[in-house]
């Protein structure tokens, strides 16, 4: 599965600040007048198979990967290994954005991105995050807390090299989370480099870039019902062993 930027379009997002201001009028794309969606009468009743303690994996990894494993074979979820990843600064003032997953074992879960990011910022002052994985056509979510701590600069180094070449030389292009004048100047240096690393050339690792594990504290499994009675079984780590716990929906 390759990695997001891979395969969006950047052509669908703003070019710039006049561009984000043409989204906020009060009409549609094709130019009809936008009818306001009122999401107080959005409701789902989920049917759905019930979720009991004695079914569960003994440890959270084993329970992820069943689960993991059925998002992953169900077409509607585009893609099952992007989760939302919540860090909070120094002073408590939280952040999500959603990342890829790039692989989980009972070490825990990683994602790669720039050590220079909010959230690499974030997690270097205050390691303890949150991970969820939205997983809505299932009517589940996965919800980890835990701390984060860096990946090896090998692990790091074995994951970058399995990113198109494309990909390698954007995250030297760009310096994750700072701003920036125009796109144009993104674009400019991505031909620099790429102009520097042609295709058969390796691309170096860029210093700033790499891994997270997010070593799980608590794992909750959230599996939604009709009339809101829902399950969600929590194991929570307890001196090397799991315990497991049912919480009020
Ligand atoms: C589906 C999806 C997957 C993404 N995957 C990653 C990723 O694996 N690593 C990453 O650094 N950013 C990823 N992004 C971009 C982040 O959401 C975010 O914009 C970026 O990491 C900067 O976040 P920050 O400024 O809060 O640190 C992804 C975005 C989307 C929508």
């Amino acid at each position: 599965m390759g990695h997001v930027t891979d395969a969006l379009d950047p052509a669908d997002a703003p070019r710039d600040a006049h561009d984000a201001h043409d989204a906020r009028d009060s009409r549609d794309t094709a130019g009809a007048p936008l009818e306001p969606l009122d999401p107080a009468d959005m409701r789902e009743q989920y049917r759905t198979r019930e979720l009991i303690t004695d079914d569960l994996a003994p440890e959270p990894i084993g329970q992820f990967a069943r689960w993991f494993k059925e998002t992953a074979a169900n077409p509607a979820i585009h893609e099952p290994n992007a989760m939302i990843v919540s860090t909070a600064d120094a002073d408590g003032r939280p952040s999500s954005r959603t990342v890829l997953l790039k692989h989980y074992d009972e070490a825990g879960f990683v994602f790669f991105t720039n050590y220079g990011s909010r959230k690499g910022r974030e997690l270097t002052a205050n390691p303890y995050v949150s991970l969820l994985f939205p997983w809505h056509p299932l009517a589940r979510q996965v919800i980890v807390t835990g701390r984060a701590e860096r990946t090896g600069r090998d692990e790091t180094v074995a994951y970058f090299r399995t990113r198109p070449h494309g990909s390698q030389l954007g995250a030297w292009a760009s310096r994750q989370s700072t701003v920036i004048g125009s796109r144009a100047e993104l674009l400019a240096r991505y031909e620099e480099l790429a102009a520097r690393y042609p295709k058969d050339e390796q691309v170096p690792v860029p210093p700033e870039w790499g891994g997270f594990r997010v070593v799980p504290e608590t794992v909750e499994f959230w599996q939604g019902h009709e009339n809101r009675l829902h399950d969600r079984l929590r194991y929570v780590a307890e001196g090397g062993s799991w315990r497991v716990e049912r919480l009020s929906p």
